[in-house]
């Protein structure tokens, strides 16, 4: 439904001086794609993954920002830093950083109207633990993570957010979220949007599912109607791994 969208987030992986060469590692083993296809990294590596994605159909994102312009905030990045550098993309909600960095879906909120305001494309990332899915509030929970991530978004602003279903059982884990399962979440996402906002604004959302997503689980997933990409994690940092889920999202 959305624009397809194959992203991936390095996390505290790789090296900036390896950055550059890896980048357009990607480009060539991704030359044929036919969807967007993006690299997120650490804050450190990203001068230098624009640089490798220099005339490359490829993208760069980061994985977090600050949500004030600028100012007395030591040790954070603004939006505007991240724009002067060319990168195009930013993770927002990780569920990583909301466990062990104390985001909030207030903090969630204030960095994708930031993004929007700036112009960056927010990748916002939701999902449960097992606890909760095995508590049967899934649902509940996730139209929660949504409803509060777009407090204050218009339709045109929301239309370009790309949302990451990641359930936190999936990270990591090698255990990956079944496509049935991907796909419930997925469209009762799209259903959450289309309330908040209207049919066709929850139609041109990018809604992606991550979560151990590779190359031998990727192609079932992503024929699945809602889901219309991957944020991938591991898989993303060996080139012909992640170039196996870009060449699924056919
Ligand atoms: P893995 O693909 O390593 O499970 O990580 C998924 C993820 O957290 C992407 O943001």
């Amino acid at each position: 439904m959305g624009k397809y969208i194959i992203a991936g987030n390095w996390k505290m992986n790789k090296l900036p001086s390896e950055t550059c060469a890896y980048v357009k590692e990607v480009a060539a083993a991704t030359a044929g794609a036919q969807c967007e296809v993006v690299c997120c990294t650490p804050f450190t590596n990203l001068a230098e993954a624009v640089k490798g994605a220099q005339g490359t159909h490829v993208s760069i994102g980061a994985e977090n920002l600050h949500f004030e312009d600028k100012g007395a905030y030591t040790g954070e990045v603004s939006a505007d830093m991240l724009l002067d550098l060319g990168v195009k993309y930013v993770i927002i909600g990780h569920s990583e950083r909301r466990q062990y960095f104390a985001e909030t879906d207030e903090t969630v909120n204030l960095k994708v109207r930031k993004a929007l305001e700036k112009g960056l494309i927010p990748i916002l990332c939701v999902g449960e633990s097992l606890e909760q899915r095995e508590a049967g509030i899934t649902m509940d929970l996730i139209t929660i993570q949504i409803k509060k991530a777009f407090a204050g978004i218009s339709a045109d602003d929301a239309a370009k957010v790309v949302i990451a279903y990641e359930p936190i059982w999936a990270i990591g884990t090698g255990k990956t979220a079944t496509a049935e399962q991907a796909e419930e979440v997925c469209g009762a996402i799209r259903g959450v949007l289309a309330g908040l906002y209207d049919e066709s604004t929850a139609k041109a959302v990018t809604i992606q599912y991550g979560g151990s997503m590779n190359a031998g689980n990727a192609a079932e997933l992503l024929t699945k109607p809602n889901i219309d990409g991957g944020l991938i994690g591991g898989a993303s940092l060996k080139s012909a791994d992640f170039a196996k889920i870009v060449e699924a999202a056919k």
